[in-house]
């Protein structure tokens, strides 16, 4: 059906690799079950990248992603590499997997299982229910202006800069999707910044009010600061449906959105660039979370992240709505019947590796596609 579709799978470093081979068992059930069938191609990148090749991305991997139709990315990073220098680090390889794909608008979905509100920091009424979505601007912003550096000052000391910087289009372009999806939603939007402290923040909030204004006067937009968001975040959760930020703040909060549901191994992600001609945009699909070194592989990884991050990618690159939703499904009924790994754990529940989380979720999915 889709043979012709390519995958480029990255499974990374740390639990990369462990929670990659989870989606491997959906993707053959899935051939398997509904002929949904890819051309999968593995590379490296990150850390296991540098380790064998001396770069944490080689060119070669770069024109692969180019040319797929989506790139599956597990994690990157990890303290074997903390003293590579800054361009060679694990991180390297991911930004520029970014920023050559133009991946600018990246959709990091928070919402609460039923199941697992008491897995929550968060009282049970704050949190129950919840479900929102960040979009972070992920290819611009202080990730990749310039100048940016650390210098010797004429005293002997030193002093280090970064620069945060915006262009209309890429405010209006990250803007747009958000608009687009507050339509689909509740039709509501926060646009946050530093407007009080940043030029950056003034021009921010100055084109999103005139893309409001031409073009989608029909949604309710607020803006925030990004520090009262971060409040408010945990005061009151539920009064966000789509958020629009930058790429450093948006890193910032949705961390901390992916909290309120319990833990960081419950969110994915999808990062998004513009649509071509024939209707299809550059993808790449990962987890929130990183590539946790202390317990890899050890089997304790939350593969769900980066099951869900496969579902978004049948959701948003294929067109394949039910089988996202079987996915979906299937991970919430997985954990209705009590299984959990060690980062979710309850009083009560069935404490599993990331292997056995793999398996108990095939089986809800082949369980719900029997009936
Ligand atoms: C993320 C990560 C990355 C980021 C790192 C690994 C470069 O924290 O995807 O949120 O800061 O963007
Ligand atoms: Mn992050």
């Amino acid at each position: 059906m889709l043979q012709n579709r390519k995958i480029l799978m990255l499974a990374g470093d740390g639990i990369g690799p462990e929670v990659m081979n989870e989606v491997k068992k959906v993707i053959a059930w899935m051939q398997s079950n509904k002929g949904i069938e890819f051309d999968i191609q593995e590379g490296l990148v990150g850390g296991a990248s540098y380790d064998q090749q001396g770069t944490p991305l080689t060119n070669q991997t770069m024109e692969d992603a180019l040319s797929s139709d989506a790139v599956l990315f597990g994690s990157v990073g990890g303290p074997k590499w903390d003293n590579v220098k800054r361009e060679h680090r694990p991180e390297a390889g991911l930004l520029r997997l970014r920023k050559e794909m133009d991946l600018y608008a990246n959709l990091r979905p928070a919402s609460v299982f039923d199941a697992l509100v008491q897995a929550s920091t968060l009282k049970e009424e704050i949190i129950s229910g919840l479900d929102l979505m960040i979009v972070r601007e992920l290819t611009a912003g202080v990730y990749f202006g310039t100048p940016r550096g650390i210098e010797e000052l004429e005293d002997g000391t030193k002093r280090a800069f970064d620069t945060e910087t915006y262009t209309e289009t890429e405010i209006v372009r990250v803007a747009r999707v958000a608009f687009e999806l507050s339509k689909k939603r509740s039709n509501r939007l926060h646009s946050v910044e530093k407007a009080n402290v940043m030029e950056s923040g003034v021009f921010w909030r100055d084109v999103v009010n005139q893309l409001h204004q031409t073009d989608y006067p029909e949604v309710e937009l607020q803006h925030m600061y990004a520090d009262n968001c971060a409040m408010q975040l945990v005061r009151n959760p539920k009064q966000f449906d789509v958020i629009v930020t930058s790429n450093l703040f948006g890193d910032i909060l949705s961390d901390c959105a992916a909290m309120l549901t319990g833990s960081l191994g419950m969110l994915p992600s999808a990062s998004l660039g513009d649509v071509n001609d024939s209707g299809q945009r550059k993808a790449l699909y990962e987890p929130v979370h990183g590539s946790a070194p202390d317990i890899a592989g050890k089997q304790m990884a939350n593969p769900i992240a980066m099951i869900m991050s496969y579902a978004m990618m049948l959701r948003y690159s294929f067109d394949l709505d039910a089988e996202a939703t079987l996915v979906e499904q299937s991970v919430k009924n997985a954990l209705s019947c009590g299984f959990r790994t060690a980062d979710i754990m309850q009083e009560n529940a069935t404490e599993i590796s990331t292997a056995d989380m793999g398996v108990a979720i095939i089986e809800e999915i082949s369980r719900l596609n029997q009936n």
